[in-house]
């Protein structure tokens, strides 16, 4: 199996993230490609995040001399290379070895926050060996006092981050999910399925499932004792999703947690709001990347609102269907601080690991270091709507 060579029908570099994303497909089994690709139900929501940047035109401008374009900037007091955060994402370590760990090394190397999800293969000790920074992404889990170790373990590794995710009172169903045999609903045939698209992807097969291992929920391995296969971490984590949650346990979490806070997954501005009452030092305005309640718009649409309403009492994180550098500016144009990427990275993590991630994030800078130059800006806190064509109210 050494002699296994990666598959690349594309034949070119790749150039773009859609080109990481084919690059993506070819090399994951198709259960996983589609775990990361899809959206819940019809998938709207999921399109919608991707179109609404399509809605949003720039303003070119000429001779202001651009040639100190610079995309650093200051975020809840760390300096950001770029306005840019790798948003956490589950299961990376089934999309390359150790995925997690890789994924952190490119964003150190760039000098950008990588935010650990609760549901990484690789631990939060695993990355804390590493000695570099990142960020700590907490479901409120029925398991209070679990929640609290984890928070406990988040402290002792360094972070002084967390990002708390509030939009999974209950999951939103992903077709593709059911169709391919991930979801609880277990066949003969889906097991067969499952085991055949496996098979099929022999790069994958040796370079993560076997030399990655162990494929194991790194963070919740104490939780789930006995627990051998990721069906059974999936059923744990299934059901310990809180849809009892209030913003009275936010008051709680805010009492329990010293460091930075911030709040995932709000798109309407009361709410945005009440974040900020409770203490939130930035909010992400985010549908979970369209994987949760499909008909809800797009972030961008509902993002100038929020900012407005805000009116820079928190930091404001947007993510949700960014694809290029480009749409960072107009994200930015529109009211955010800095954008969070989910499947950017992961793509390109499943492409070529540490590296793909890392081209990825050269990518973005580049876009958004032309970007800015074609509109006459050469700092990222003199972006905003004046850079825009038209009402930004075209977005909708
Ligand atoms: C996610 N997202 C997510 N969010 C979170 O708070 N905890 C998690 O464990 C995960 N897991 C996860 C897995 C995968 C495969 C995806 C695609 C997304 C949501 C993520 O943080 C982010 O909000 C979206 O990915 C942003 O949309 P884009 O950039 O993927 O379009």
């Amino acid at each position: 199996p050494m002699s296994i060579t990666a598959p690349n029908s594309l034949n070119i570099a790749p150039a773009s993230i859609s080109d990481y994303r084919q690059l993506a497909a070819q090399r994951l089994p198709r259960q996983l490609f589609d775990y990361i690709d899809g959206g819940s139900y019809q998938e709207i929501t999921l399109q919608q995040n991707l179109h609404a940047y399509d809605k949003v035109a720039l303003k070119q401008r000429i001779l202001r001399d651009v040639s100190q374009v610079n995309t650093r900037t200051q975020l809840l007091g760390q300096s950001l290379a770029m306005p840019v955060i790798l948003a956490p994402v589950g299961l990376a370590g089934c999309y390359a070895k150790r995925g997690e760990v890789q994924a952190l090394a490119a964003a150190h190397h760039y000098n950008i926050p990588f935010c650990l999800s609760t549901v990484s293969i690789c631990s939060i000790e695993e990355l804390a060996k590493t000695q570099q920074n990142f960020w700590f992404q907490l479901y409120v889990i029925k398991d209070r006092s679990y929640a609290i170790k984890l928070l406990n373990r988040a402290k002792k590794a360094g972070c002084n981050t967390l990002v708390l995710t509030v939009d999974l009172p209950v999951l939103g169903e992903r077709y593709r999910d059911i169709r391919n045999g991930l979801s609880m609903n277990k066949s003969v045939i889906g097991s067969i399925k499952r085991a055949i698209d496996i098979a099929s992807h022999p790069y994958w097969l040796w370079n993560v499932a076997i030399k990655g291992k162990p494929l194991v929920f790194g963070n919740l391995t104490e939780a789930v004792a006995g627990a051998n296969s990721l069906d059974d971490f999936k059923s744990w984590v299934d059901s310990q999703f809180d849809a009892s949650m209030t913003w009275q346990d936010l008051k709680w979490l805010r009492d329990h947690w010293q460091g930075k806070l911030i709040i995932k997954g709000i798109m309407d501005s009361e709410d945005a709001q009440q974040a900020v009452a409770l203490g939130a030092d930035a909010i992400v305005v985010s549908n979970h990347g369209g994987r949760q309640l499909d008909g809800v718009p797009a972030t961008l649409a509902v993002l100038p609102e929020i900012a407005q309403v805000i009116n820079k009492q928190c930091s404001i994180i947007l993510d949700g269907g960014i694809r290029s550098g480009l749409d960072i500016v107009k994200a930015i144009a529109l009211g955010a601080d800095a954008c969070m990427i989910g499947r950017a990275w992961a793509y390109a993590l499943a492409a070529k690991g540490e590296q793909g991630v890392s081209h990825v994030l050269q990518i973005l800078h580049n876009e958004m270091q032309t970007a800015m130059a074609l509109t006459g800006v050469n700092q990222v806190d003199e972006i905003n709507d004046k850079i825009l064509f038209g009402k930004s109210n075209k977005i909708s």
